[in-house]
């Protein structure tokens, strides 16, 4: 046999721990991946992790279907709610249902508005059904919801439970068309005013909803635009398992967005089978598990070097509550003393 270190036994040679020490300001937490790989967890551990180390912390999760309430063992759904033991941390499942009726209540009196303007006599419903049937309406709003909350800048810390991804990509993509696309709009709307001012008796200067809407949508995607691609502040993590699929997913969200500028933290290795109680005697399909993975985590290192910021290991248990998200905090913070605990 060889004597060389097995491929899986690579250390990180850039931890989790010193991009926080190189990232102080870092606040807008997200993680990304495929569907099951750790992301929800995740988030609730760097969460924990950084509401312990004393700044308050927001767990927030905008997807329709929502994990947070069983990932903490209690209901945190609708309201910001502090989580039971853990100092600083405040969690918050989006009501999506809410948001849909309001955007679509919205959009229907910007609607109404334009048409009255208009003066075309068509009922706003038709309008407002096309504009709100689209599926990315659903995911838009639930991006509103997300930049709402980090608009508001009410905690230290937010952590996002799993990546807008396609949407932060999309809007930083069309940021610039928007931009082209709502001046172009401003300015004719702006003509259109002014003729109207000129041609009113009164010469009464006239409220223009659409207008002011163009005009602080504009502000709040370009608001949006400064805090996602600033590394100080926003960092996406990708997490993936030592598979195929799961690398070749993040493989792709991370060249998005890096094209976009958009900061890549790292990529998270989760569920790596400890070998240290793996035996010429464990079970065959654990001992296989583990070559497989050894083999994955050699791409792993090929792919993404440096950027591996923690392998974390599966653990005899699923990740609920407080205690297992503190265990799985040391795994991705603080290996050493997560190492020096398992020893004792
Ligand atoms: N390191 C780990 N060891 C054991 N179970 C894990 C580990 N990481 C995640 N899990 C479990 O795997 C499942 C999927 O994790 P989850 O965070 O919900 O994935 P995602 O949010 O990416 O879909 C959950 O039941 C979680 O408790
Ligand atoms: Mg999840």
């Amino acid at each position: 046999m060889s004597t060389a270190p097995p491929a899986g036994a690579r250390a990180v040679t850039d931890p989790m721990a010193g991009y926080l020490e190189t990232h102080p300001d870092l606040k807008y937490v997200f993680f990304g991946g495929k569907g099951g790989v750790g992301k929800t967890v995740m988030a609730g551990a760097t969460a924990v992790w950084t509401a312990e180390k004393g700044r308050r912390t927001l767990l927030a999760s905008t997807n329709p279907v929502h994990s947070l309430s069983g990932l903490l063992g209690q209901n945190v759904f609708g309201k910001h709610t502090p989580v039971n033991g853990v100092a600083n941390l405040f969690a918050y499942e989006i009501d999506t249902k809410d948001t849909i009726e309001r955007s679509k209540r919205e959009i229907r009196e910007k609607i109404q508005w334009f048409l009255k303007f208009a003066e075309i006599s068509t009922k706003a419903d038709e309008f407002v059904e096309s504009a709100t049937m689209n599926p990315a309406f659903e995911e838009s709003a639930m991006f509103e919801n997300m930049i709402d909350l980090m608009f508001r800048n009410e905690y230290d810390v937010y952590v996002f439970d799993t990546a807008p991804t396609a949407n932060a990509r999309r809007l930083l993509g069309m940021s610039k068309v928007y931009s082209l696309w709502v001046n172009k709009m401003m300015k004719s709307r702006e003509e259109a005013q002014s003729l109207r001012e000129m041609l009113s008796f009164t010469k009464k200067k006239e409220q223009d909803p659409l207008m002011d809407y163009l005009v602080e949508f504009r502000g709040r995607m370009e608001h949006a635009r400064e805090l996602l691609t600033d590394d100080k502040k926003t960092a996406f993590f990708f997490v993936t398992l030592p598979e195929a699929l799961p690398i070749a997913v993040i493989t792709r969200f991370i060249n998005w967005f890096s094209e976009f500028g958009i900061p890549v933290g790292g990529v998270l290795v989760n569920m790596r089978i400890d070998r240290s109680v793996v035996t010429p005697e464990s079970a065959a399909f654990v001992r296989n598990r583990l070559a497989m993975q050894d083999e994955h985590m050699q791409t792993i290192w090929e792919k993404f070097d440096s950027q591996v910021r923690a392998i974390v290991p599966l653990f005899e248990d699923e990740v609920r509550g407080s205690e297992m998200l503190r265990r799985l905090a040391r795994e991705v913070f603080s290996p050493a003393e997560a190492a020096s605990r398992n020893a004792g």
